[in-house]
């Protein structure tokens, strides 16, 4: 046995607030619906087997839980509980998000050693970016999620992003502090948001499938590459709102390099959106 903690999963989804209303409104059996959501039932299914000990999930608050006169690059919560954010229509009825302060120390004491200077949220309501890929993850929650959270927040939202050069770099820092942490638990880590997609402007409503298979392959099998990419061009391929994608990057940096893929789903759309789903196995040699 390690005595360390271990990334045993990587979850890749989007987080369109849809989603989470279809599921709170049960209407996931609806015509334009169904197909979403029997995309999401492998990967479910799978992660009902293997639930981990804590959950990092990388997401974007959407000027819900933070103002947007304060919107740091880079941030983490080290909370013991985050309460679900009201984003005008009353929270959603799922319940709040337990956190594990020492984790959360130990990662952040991790990265700024690295010269990952996050910001620290003690305070933090979280959003449809957090909450909606915990429904993907676990339809029926009950009174709890499956395990503890840590939110790793990531400006996706205010020109400029970071690069998606510099979120791979800070998830492979990430996957460092994950293994020298001193305790015999298991991880699993959340790159939420995307895929194409642009709510407002001239070009609202775009969507590029092409570039989103394209994302879905290579962000199990090239990385690097997709890290090569800039901040204009994943704009101008994705959409003002795709550049999202870069969190994936950030889940993606902390795994190894080989990772197996256990499923992976797309649909085209939900509500604007591309939605995307991909997990991978993190364990080596590990049968699925
Ligand atoms: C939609 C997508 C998002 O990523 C988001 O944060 C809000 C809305 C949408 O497609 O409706
Ligand atoms: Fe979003």
């Amino acid at each position: 046995m390690v005595d360390v903690a271990e990334v045993i999963w990587g979850l890749a989804t989007s987080h369109v607030p849809s989603i989470g209303a279809a599921m709170d409104r049960g209407k996931t059996e609806a015509p334009h619906w169904k197909d979403l959501f029997d995309g999401y039932a492998p990967a479910r299914a799978w992660l009902a087997e293997h639930r981990p000990d804590v959950a990092i999930v990388v997401y974007n608050d959407h000027a819900n839980g933070l103002d947007l006169d304060i919107v740091p690059t880079f941030g983490i919560g080290t909370a013991d509980r985050y309460d679900v954010a009201d984003e005008g229509y009353g929270p959603r009825q799922v319940p709040d998000v337990v956190g594990h302060p020492d984790l959360s120390l130990h990662l952040l004491e991790s990265l700024v050693d690295e010269g990952f200077d996050l910001t620290v949220f003690q305070e933090l309501e979280v959003d449809h970016g957090l909450t909606v890929p915990l429904s993907v993850w676990t339809p029926d929650p009950g009174d709890a999620w499956p395990c503890p959270v840590v939110p790793i927040l990531v400006n996706v939202i205010q020109y400029p992003q970071p690069t998606a050069a510099r979120c791979y770099a800070l998830g492979q820092a990430l996957g460092r502090a994950i293994a020298g942490y001193p305790e015999d638990i298991t991880v699993g880590i959340l790159g939420t948001g995307g895929m194409s997609h642009q709510l407002a402007g001239a070009r609202a409503g775009f969507i590029n499938p092409e570039f989103d298979r394209m994302w879905l392959e290579k962000i199990q099998t090239d990385p690097a590459a997709l890290a090569g990419l800039s901040r204009e061009e994943l704009i101008r391929q994705a959409g003002s709102e795709g550049i999202e994608l870069i969190m994936w990057l950030i889940m993606r940096g902390a795994m190894h390099d080989e990772v197996a893929r256990i499923h992976s789903h797309y649909f085209v759309p939900a509500s604007n959106t591309a939605a995307g789903v991909a997990l991978f196995d993190n364990r080596q040699g590990a049968p699925a």
